[in-house]
């Protein structure tokens, strides 16, 4: 198992709770969706499960590592090298390229400086179709060109799962189906886990499995 959820509760207030007592098992490879309305707590359970936060309680394991015992420095470790995220946004850095850009996430990782890291950035480049833009700046770029540099800063540091919060909220439709194929692609070829939340039934529909959330709670949907 990738990921596993148990009884996964928060609530920001003591009048609402946003995950109640949520469960999901993850198997590495897996391409996830996660749908439901605006509110529902998607991005909740998307940071937590990135452990940019943290469950009020439950337990969550990564490849059978239990998160919740790992002081804060350790999981930014872990999160660094294990995680990969996309936004809606691009959240890319204005002043700098976009092979700089993609080459971000290593810097706190010495292991991964060198010739090698670079090659694999190339390599991203071109698999992303931007080897002709890789020196421009992200104001000189289309939305999604910018989103396709994001998933490569995510994926530079071979993440065992990506997470992406509606990936494709701020593009046009024909860039949208353009991201959900490379990212489904991408899943195929580096075996990379995907978690996607989606306003869109179209890149629902290419994941392997979509839950709904629904009352704090995850229930798988068929469509
Ligand atoms: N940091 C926060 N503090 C207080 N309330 C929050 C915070 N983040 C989200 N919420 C509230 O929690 C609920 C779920 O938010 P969110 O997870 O962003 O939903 P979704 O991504 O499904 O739209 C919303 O009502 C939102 O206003
Ligand atoms: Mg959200």
């Amino acid at each position: 198992m990738l990921l596993k959820l148990e009884r996964i509760s928060k609530s920001y207030s003591k009048d609402r709770t946003i995950l109640d007592q949520l469960d999901l098992d993850v198997i590495a490879g897996d391409r996830v969706a996660i749908v439901g309305p605006s509110g529902s707590g998607k991005t909740t359970l998307l940071n937590l499960i990135g452990t940019l936060d943290r469950p009020d309680s439950g337990k969550m394991y990564f490849e059978n590592q239990d998160l919740s015992a790992y002081p804060d420095l350790q999981l930014a470790a872990f999160r660094n090298e294990k995680i990969g995220f996309v936004f809606q946004m691009h959240h890319l850095l204005p002043q700098l390229t976009l092979l700089e850009n993609i080459l971000l996430p290593t810097l706190t990782n010495k292991k991964l400086q060198g010739n090698e890291t670079l090659a694999r950035a190339q390599k991203l480049i071109s698999r992303m179709g931007l080897a002709e833009v890789a020196r421009q700046k992200p104001s000189e770029l289309s939305g999604g060109e910018c989103q396709r540099t994001a998933v490569a800063r995510a994926l530079i540091n071979r993440p065992g799962l990506i997470l992406a919060d509606e990936p494709t909220g701020a593009l046009d439709q024909k860039s949208a189906f353009n991201l959900t194929d490379l990212l489904v692609e991408l899943n195929r070829e580096e075996g990379v886990t995907l978690i996607v939340v989606t306003h869109s039934m179209e890149v629902a529909k290419k994941m392997d499995r979509i839950y709904r959330l629904e009352n704090g709670k995850l229930v798988e949907s068929k469509l």
